[in-house]
């Protein structure tokens, strides 16, 4: 993108300033993404001069929100390539990813069966597993990482065996940035019957992302990492699949009919959205997307590349630097400095204005795989530039000087 699209875009963002009006140097994009004023508007107007509740009042402006909320619906399916009735709105990919294991996997997995998960997933999709296993009884198996990083596809190959219901795979790893090739993964998951769901949290902001193309079964991912609001996600789920599963949480606006002899339950996505939903959230995202498809994937996904890259040289240049994951990592740089834990590289950091994420991650068993506790990530968002890499090694350069 040239410095002229960027200047544009970084003021879009009125979160990229410091309290004392400083340039912020954001690179944790890959926690949460800040928000252009286009979606802050429309959360706001949605909050206030729009604001009704949807699916039950029979005033106007209440018919005029359902279908907001539903055109918002239709926009997030569309975006990755999917129908409106196979995308259920969430609380994020964490509730996403829940849902379909007391869901789908709950009717599906029992003794004798098997998933098969990997070593850098972050722990929204290992932990439902490992709840529901205490329940049903199934194995967990896990994959091995290439020496770069990325999920290990043959070794995938060769553990998959027809007891196996299910893959679950990160698209992109929220530490190590290497991304899965998803095709491949269905290739494999389908070749010996299992289903595929794909955790979409760090791709949907830097990918495009088509579920057709991917051939995967379920897709999870949350707002606010796709520069939308917090609690607000989406789990798209394959048309027949969706149908079949049993609703995971009971209550208003999920059911057909409620008798104590025995209730029915609304046809998906409705069956699985009890309770009244995130309206101005689901508005606000859609508002998002626009921003988004607005610039392009590809542009954003060829500009963080591009800063990718220019880190890793950068980070590489630089002494008692170790870098973590491949060298094409989609928009994140994960890095230990020899002697300096990340959580006090990050505090002298963000003395300079600088914000980074240490620590795990929430992917500890990828820490333990890589010997360490804690990692500094860098990760980037469609604002960032060659001033915030530069600030990120001024930082770390009086770092070194620091601890000497
Ligand atoms: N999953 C988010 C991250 O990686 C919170 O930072």
């Amino acid at each position: 993108m040239s410095t002229a699209t960027l200047n544009r875009l970084r003021g879009d963002f009125p979160g990229l300033v410091t309290a004392e009006g400083k340039v912020w140097h954001y690179l944790d994009s890959g926690a949460t993404a800040q928000k252009p004023r286009s979606v802050i508007d429309a959360m706001s107007r949605a909050l206030g001069p729009d604001y009704a509740t949807v699916h039950r009042g029979v005033y106007a402006r209440s018919a005029e929100m359902t279908l907001a909320y539903e055109a918002a619906r239709r926009r997030v399916a569309t975006f990755i390539g999917g129908a409106a009735d196979e995308l259920v709105f969430t609380r994020g990919a964490t509730e996403a990813i829940n849902l379909v294991a007391q869901s789908w996997g709950a009717a599906t997995l029992g003794p004798g069966d098997r998933i098969l998960l990997s070593v850098l997933e972050h722990h929204s999709n290992i932990v439902p597993w490992q709840l529901l296993q205490a329940r049903a009884g199934f194995a967990i198996d896990v994959c091995p990482l290439t020496a770069e990083g990325c999920i290990d596809l043959d070794a995938a190959e060769a553990m998959l065996t027809r007891a196996h219901k299910l893959v679950a795979f990160a698209h992109v790893s929220n530490v190590l940035g290497s991304v899965l090739d998803a095709a491949r993964a269905a290739r494999l998951a389908h070749g010996v019957g299992a289903k595929l769901l794909l955790d979409g949290c760090q791709a949907v902001p830097r990918l495009p992302v088509d579920v057709a193309a991917l051939g995967c079964d379920f897709y999870a991912f949350s707002a606010h990492k796709l520069y939308g609001p917090t609690g607000i996600g989406a789990l798209w789920a394959r048309g027949e699949i969706l149908d079949a599963m049993p609703p995971w949480q009971g209550g208003g606006a999920m059911i057909d009919r409620v008798d104590f002899a025995g209730t029915s339950y609304a046809p998906a996505p409705q069956r699985f959205e009890a309770g009244t939903p995130a309206i101005t959230e689901a508005i606000a995202l859609a508002a998002a997307i626009d921003y988004v498809e607005a610039i392009g994937r590809e542009a954003i996904c060829a500009h963080e590349a591009a800063l990718t890259r220019r880190l890793r040289d950068g980070l590489r240049a630089t002494n008692r630097i170790t870098l973590f994951g491949p060298e094409d990592s989609a928009g994140i740089v994960s890095f230990a400095m020899d002697g300096v834990h990340p959580h006090d590289l990050g505090t002298i950091l963000d003395e300079e204005n600088v914000a980074i994420r240490a620590g795990h991650h929430c992917a500890q068993p990828l820490m333990a795989h890589l010997g360490v506790s804690a990692t500094a990530r860098a990760s980037f968002g469609l604002y960032n530039d060659e001033s915030d890499i530069a600030a990120l090694l001024r930082g770390i350069e009086r770092t070194r000087r620091i601890f000497g």
